[in-house]
């Protein structure tokens, strides 16, 4: 008897008032179920180690170094039912971004911006977020996965946003940053700018046959002789402070799916998500503290060409300032005050 049926008949059993002997004895053949299967484990355990200590064994599925690395190869590029899925979680975490840029005014809290973009999910369908939400103004953007979210009023800083829906298991990526006031200051256009140009650098880079780490390396200088350029740093080491993570991952069942990391592929998506980050107190003119910026797109690997699968949410200054200009269904969604 499986657990299925075990669970079936017991229900039953509950509703008919059924003989309780009969329940038992279903019980204890469920009990001799798993003490089968638990002394299987043991015997393939067992199998295991004496394979470990069998320095001429082959390389078998028992090895878990090789099965790690295995099923990361498999998971690395997606199918066309995984495309599907993963295609239409994006879209969804895309549109979020642009609900947004059309709602987003100084007045908001983080937390306000974060349910925005998580409304729009669930119109779609989408069950959950891929990840928990990040959410920062200003300083709050230079901590990495900041989650809190609790800043009750943006005001005029930029407003760093790293969302993604979940959309039947699958996960999407997408980070925006954008000025609270719907126009980006002189310095936060700088800095937006050099990531837009960082993150241009490392999507064309994203070909078959290229190394992931030759891509970080590509976006990385633009990043570091941008900031070197403005002054802001005067070294690749000193630069290298304003800009401490990875280009980017693969995305998929998780948000941040295995893979070898070594070659590009055909049918691998990636994200490709450069930043800055100049926390309050850095090294540099007083001006350019608390602007934190990281632009991030889902970029699907084929024979012609890397494709932005988050592209419908804008990622150029003039697009999205243009965006923000319009109307937002929420400028007119007023509840009423509570006490
Ligand atoms: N979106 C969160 C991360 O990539 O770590
Ligand atoms: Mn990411």
């Amino acid at each position: 008897m499986q657990f299925k049926e075990f669970q079936d008949d017991y229900r039953n059993s509950q509703r008919d008032n059924a003989d309780l002997s009969k329940l038992v004895a279903a019980f204890k053949t469920q009990i001799g179920y798993h003490e089968n299967i638990i002394s299987k484990m043991d015997s393939q355990m067992q199998n295991e180690l004496n394979l470990k200590k069998n320095i001429h064994s082959k390389k078998t599925v028992q090895d878990t170094k090789s099965i790690t690395n295995y099923m990361a190869s498999l998971r690395e590029k997606k199918t066309k039912e995984e495309m599907v899925l993963l295609t239409k979680a994006i879209r969804i975490s895309a549109m979020g971004q642009r609900e947004i840029m059309k709602a987003m005014h100084p007045g908001m809290s983080e937390t306000e911006i974060q349910g925005v973009h998580e409304f729009v999910y669930k119109k779609y369908g989408s069950e959950f977020e891929g990840y928990p939400s990040i959410v920062g103004a200003g300083n709050n953007g230079c901590v990495l996965h900041y989650i809190e979210n609790s800043k009750t009023k943006v005001d005029n800083d930029l407003v760093l946003m790293d969302l993604g829906a979940e959309y039947h298991g699958y996960t999407a990526d997408v980070t925006r940053t954008i000025p609270a006031n719907g126009k980006f200051s002189p310095e936060q256009k700088l800095i937006y700018d050099l990531v837009y140009e960082a993150q241009e650098a490392g999507i064309a880079a994203a070909k078959i046959g290229s190394t992931f780490r030759s891509t970080d390396v590509i976006a990385r200088k633009v990043i570091y002789e941008g900031l070197i350029k403005l002054g802001i740093a005067d070294s690749d080491e000193k630069a290298a402070k304003f800009f401490p993570h990875g280009l980017g991952h693969h995305i998929g069942l998780d948000v941040h799916d295995p893979g070898l990391y070594n070659l590009i592929e055909n049918n691998m998506v990636i994200t490709i998500e450069p930043g800055i980050y100049i926390p309050n107190g850095s090294d540099c003119d007083k001006k350019w503290w608390g602007i934190a910026v990281r632009i991030e797109d889902d970029i699907l690997i084929t024979p012609n060409g890397p494709i932005n699968l988050s592209a419908e949410a804008p990622r150029k200054s003039q697009d999205i300032e243009a965006l923000m200009a319009e109307k937002s269904v929420f400028d007119d969604f007023h509840l009423p005050k509570l006490d």
